[in-house]
C-alpha cells in the first residue's frame, strides 16, 4: 500500500472483529514504531503489548465505566444524543463501543517512556516528543497491513488500575493507548479541512481559516 494512501485512509477504527492478529504482524508494527525519530536519537520509548484476555477485560470494565459517565454528561450538556451532529454522535458511540469491547480486541499497545533527554537534565517535554512520532508510526504501519487502530488517551481514565495491572512504575509516562485489530467496517477517507487552510508560505499569513 502506497504510504500516501495509507495516511489518507487511516481512520480511527472503533469497531473490530474478534479474529486474532498474528504475532508477526504485531512485531512488524512494533518494528515500525521503533524506526520513529526522537530527540537526539534518544529512543526513550517502551511499548507494552497487552493480549491477555483477563487483563483486557479488566481494563474494559474500568474504562467503559468512566467513559459511559463522561459521554453521558457530554450528551446531557449538549441536549441529548439526537441534538449532536452526526460526526460527533458517531464518534461518541464509537468510543463507547471501543471501551466496552476492549476485552475482545486482539491487542492493545501502550506507548510509554521515561524521561531520558537531554541526558544531563532530562525533561518531560522530550518524552512526548519521542512517543508521539512512534505512536503515529504504529497507526500508519497497521493501516498498511490492513489492521485498524485508534489513538486513545484511555490511560487517563484508569491510571492507578492500569499501573497496578501492568506493573508500570510511576516514572513511566504513558502517551497513548492503542487498540489494534481487524476493522469490522472499511477504512475511510478522512474528514479534514483542505491543506490550504493550514499552510503559510514564506511567513505567517494571518488566520487562514475563516
Ligand atoms: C491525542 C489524541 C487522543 C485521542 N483520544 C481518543 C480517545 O480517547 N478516544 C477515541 O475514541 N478517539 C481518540 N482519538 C482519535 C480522534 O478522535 C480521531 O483521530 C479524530 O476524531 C479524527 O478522526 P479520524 O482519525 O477517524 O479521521 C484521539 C486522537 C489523538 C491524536
Amino acid at each position: 500500500l502506497d504510504v500516501f494512501e495509507a495516511m489518507e485512509t487511516c481512520r480511527a477504527i472503533r469497531f473490530f472483529k474478534k479474529d486474532p492478529v498474528p504475532d508477526e504482524l504485531i512485531d512488524k508494527i512494533l518494528y515500525a514504531a521503533t524506526r520513529a525519530p526522537s530527540p537526539g536519537n534518544s529512543q526513550g520509548w517502551d511499548f507494552i503489548v497487552v493480549t491477555d484476555p483477563a487483563i483486557k477485560q479488566a481494563l474494559s470494565r474500568k474504562i467503559s465505566g468512566v467513559m459511559e459517565a463522561t459521554v453521558g454528561a457530554m450528551q446531557q450538556q449538549m441536549g441529548g444524543l439526537e441534538a449532536l451532529d452526526p460526526t460527533t454522535r458517531r464518534m461518541l458511540q464509537g468510543t463507547l463501543n471501543l471501551a466496552r469491547t476492549l476485552g475482545d480486541i486482539p491487542a492493545i499497545i501502550l506507548v510509554c517512556g521515561k524521561k531520558v533527554y537531554p541526558p544531563q537534565s532530562p525533561t518531560e517535554q522530550f518524552v512526548w516528543s519521542a512517543l508521539y512520532p512512534a505512536a503515529q508510526n504504529i497507526l500508519v504501519a497497521a493501516r498498511a497491513l490492513g489492521l485498524g487502530t485508534c489513538f486513545t488517551t484511555y490511560q487517563n481514565t484508569c491510571d492507578k488500575e492500569l499501573r497496578e495491572l501492568l506493573h508500570i512504575p510511576e516514572d513511566v509516562h504513558i502517551a497513548a493507548f492503542i487498540p489494534l485489530g481487524w476493522p469490522a467496517a472499511g477504512f475511510g477517507p478522512l474528514t479534514r479541512r483542505p491543506v490550504g487552510d493550514f499552510v503559510h508560505r514564506n511567513g505567517w499569513q494571518g488566520d487562514l481559516r475563516g
